[in-house]
């Protein structure tokens, strides 16, 4: 089996395992993302079980795709809490510390976390990292009118600040589903991820960042024929 075959079985099995920590929820969250989208597809299959449950979601994109699907889904200002909330990751170290943000949606995965009863986040081996930044930036949402006043800060504390830019479909920055443009921040090796998300956060002009330090109650991570689950350490 060639490597991208290898990934993707490892998705599906992370995506199937996440069933099993959703059954008893009344409230469902769902991150984004091509991880989460295999994790929909399956739920899309089992439809009847799930057709008294209510979803919400991090983004437009995963709106859409529960409701082509037939899932009730309703704005995550209408409710006080969530249940449980499924949803990929860019990066996992061995704290279950996270990188988020690589499809924008940082800031609404964020809350949705936060606000959670049980957090599960599905992975492909291949995201296990030793060290957070060994392979993707840490994005942050940065409102507009700050925006070169948060890069101008950024560059000068070394972290190599870039804007992203969509590959096609769109002139300009990528915005965020709420209206963040999406900057891509690159730390030092081996950076402290709490220290570096209490620097990052406390900027004004900051919306969120896409470091998840002490979010992630289980960790489910798919290989090409198993799957390992890590939990948090309490
Ligand atoms: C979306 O903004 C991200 O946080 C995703 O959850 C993350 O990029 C993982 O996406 P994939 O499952 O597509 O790798």
């Amino acid at each position: 089996m060639n490597s991208i075959n290898a990934v993707s079985s490892a998705k599906l099995n992370a995506a199937k395992k996440a069933v099993e920590y959703i059954t008893d929820a009344e409230i469902i969250g769902v991150g984004t993302g091509s991880t989460v989208e295999v994790f929909i597809n399956i739920l899309g299959e089992l439809k009847s079980e799930w057709r008294d449950r209510v979803f919400t979601a991090s983004s437009i994109d995963t709106i859409l795709k529960l409701g082509s699907l037939g899932f009730k889904v309703i704005h995550p200002a209408s409710i006080e809490k969530i249940n449980v909330y499924v949803d990929g990751a860019d990066e996992v170290d061995h704290n279950l510390n996270m990188i988020k943000g690589g499809g924008a949606a940082l800031t609404l995965e964020k809350i949705l976390t936060y606000y959670s009863e049980k957090r599960v986040f599905i992975v492909d081996f291949t995201k296990l990292v030793d060290y957070l930044g060994e392979k993707h930036p840490v994005p942050v949402d940065v409102q507009p009118y700050a925006l070169k006043f948060v890069c101008s800060y950024l560059t000068r504390r070394g972290y190599n600040p870039k804007i992203r830019y969509p590959v096609k479909g769109k002139y300009g920055p990528v915005v965020s589903d709420i209206g963040g443009v999406i900057v891509d921040v690159q730390p030092p090796k081996k950076f402290n991820p709490l220290e570096l998300e209490r620097e990052l956060s406390s900027l004004p002009g900051i919306i969120e960042t896409g470091l998840f330090v002490g979010l992630a109650d289980y960790v489910v991570v798919g290989y090409e024929n198993k799957v390992e689950v890590f939990k948090r350490k309490t």
